[in-house]
């Protein structure tokens, strides 16, 4: 008798099996052999559907690369591969006195572990307290270095200094800060257009610029003071704030269950700044949407991406302003197209001359984004656009499978037969995961 083809969700299960590498998950193999933090925070969501011990043995490699500041970094190299550039020899975590034993990048990615704490604990029916109490304190300190190293201004906004760190490495927003820069041109060693069409990747120029910031940075000897006084690239990002606030609001909750009133009180003190700031600093009114300002040069970069759209899930807008933005981009507008031509949710406005359906940040739907944005969507009572996200998403995953990102046209998505980037992704599989089994939301 013919196997029975295994279902959907236990081919996902299968993806995070086999990126699994013993104590933390590869986003994919060959593409991203290490391990790398929000992939590790979402994916650590989908492992605790299926295997508590997994999601937190996952939390707990990443947090062993946490540096003596709180710092954590976006790479952490656990193994050895030959297969990624740059590797740790070209980020050279030890020029930090901050830095562990482990080798690590020096540059972080959007601090999504605060929530994930909170979801995982969730998931656990409230039974992982224990857990929970484990890895607090460091997640706090992450929070502080945040705080004291990374908001020159005091405003409760914190910057990135590398586009790497925003998470959305190619974002067109980020054209506008590499016109001005003079990197030498390297020579590069890349392995990414080995596994991956180079039509679907950010071009040679754009990695000059981002060797170019390490490089810089390492002659800093990754100097916080240093990087906020003298680094070209110094952004107030909405993506990257909206996860810090989320992860704060986390911090909150499951502080006060640990009863840790000390830090309770300082997380709503940087909340409540937060908060004020980000509506009035990064809310655009003739967008109607939030955007990026870019500190060294004092100036908002007026672009509109899926990051645009990550507040509503740390609940930053009102209930107008949030209901005006939904309404503008996802119903007939940019973001669904006025014909409804495009799946929810680009990765960058349709209707820009810059928007490329096909290249990594540039326009394709990626599916953490779209998690996000579901969420943020179901916080403000959106049900019927939520629904509309959740099943544009399980439709390109049914269709296609865990692949890496997808193109938006839904004319195109006809004639293809797979997504973009690496196949077997472990966060598309993880978020299916948790889109299909967290249904009391
Ligand atoms: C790419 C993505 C980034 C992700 C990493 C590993 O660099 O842009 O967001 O964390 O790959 O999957």
């Amino acid at each position: 008798m013919a196997k029975k083809p295994h279902s959907k969700i236990e081919q996902a299960k299968i993806v995070l099996e086999k990126n699994w590498q013993g104590s933390f998950t590869i986003p994919c193999e060959g593409l991203y052999p290490f391990q790398w933090n929000w992939d590790s925070g979402f994916i650590a969501l989908g492992w605790a559907h299926i295997n508590m011990d997994r999601a937190k043995q996952e939390i707990r490699s990443l947090l062993s690369g946490q540096w003596k500041n709180g710092f954590i970094p976006h790479i952490l190299f656990h193994n050895e591969s030959d297969s990624y550039f740059p590797g740790p020899e070209v980020h050279a975590s030890y020029l930090s006195p901050h830095s562990p034993a482990l080798k690590t990048s020096g540059i972080t990615q959007p601090p999504v572990l605060g929530f994930v704490l909170e979801e995982c604990f969730k998931i656990s029916h409230n039974e992982e307290l224990d857990f929970v109490r484990e890895v607090f304190d460091a997640i706090y300190h992450n929070h502080h270095y945040f705080y004291t190293n990374r908001d020159p201004k005091n405003e409760g906004l914190v910057y990135i200094c590398h586009n790497w760190e925003a998470g959305t490495d190619n974002t067109p927003v980020w054209d506008e800060i590499w016109k001005d820069l003079e990197s030498p041109e390297y020579q590069l060693d890349r392995r990414d257009t080995k596994h991956v069409d180079a039509s679907n990747r950010p071009s040679n120029r754009e990695y000059q610029h981002y060797i170019h910031l390490i490089e810089l940075f390492k002659s800093w000897k990754y100097d916080d003071g240093l990087i906020a006084s003298n680094g070209p690239f110094l952004i107030q990002d909405p993506l990257f704030n909206a996860m810090l606030i989320k992860s704060n609001e986390s911090l909150i909750n499951l502080g006060n269950l640990l009863e840790k009133k000390e830090q309770v009180s300082q997380l709503r003190r940087w909340q409540q700044k937060a908060k004020e700031s980000f509506n009035k600093k990064l809310y655009s009114k003739e967008l109607g949407t939030y955007v990026y300002y870019d500190l060294r040069n004092e100036r908002h970069l007026n672009y509109v991406s899926s990051s645009s759209f990550a507040p509503l899930f740390a609940g930053v807008p009102n209930q107008e302003i949030a209901e005006e933005m939904v309404r503008w981009y996802f119903e007939k507008g940019t973001f669904s197209g006025n014909k409804g031509q495009f799946l929810l949710c680009a990765s960058f406005d349709p209707k820009s001359t810059s928007f490329d359906p096909k290249r990594y940040w540039r326009g394709p739907v990626w599916i953490n984004l779209n998690w996000i944005i579901y969420r943020g969507l179901l916080r403000y009572g959106m049900k019927d656009v939520a629904e509309k996200i959740k099943h544009d998403t399980m439709y390109v995953l049914n269709k296609f499978g865990f692949y890496e990102y997808f193109d938006p046209r839904k004319e195109v998505l006809n004639t293809l037969d797979k997504g973009y980037g690496g196949n077997n992704f472990s966060w598309s599989a993880a978020l299916y995961i948790d889109m299909l089994k967290n249904t009391n939301l």
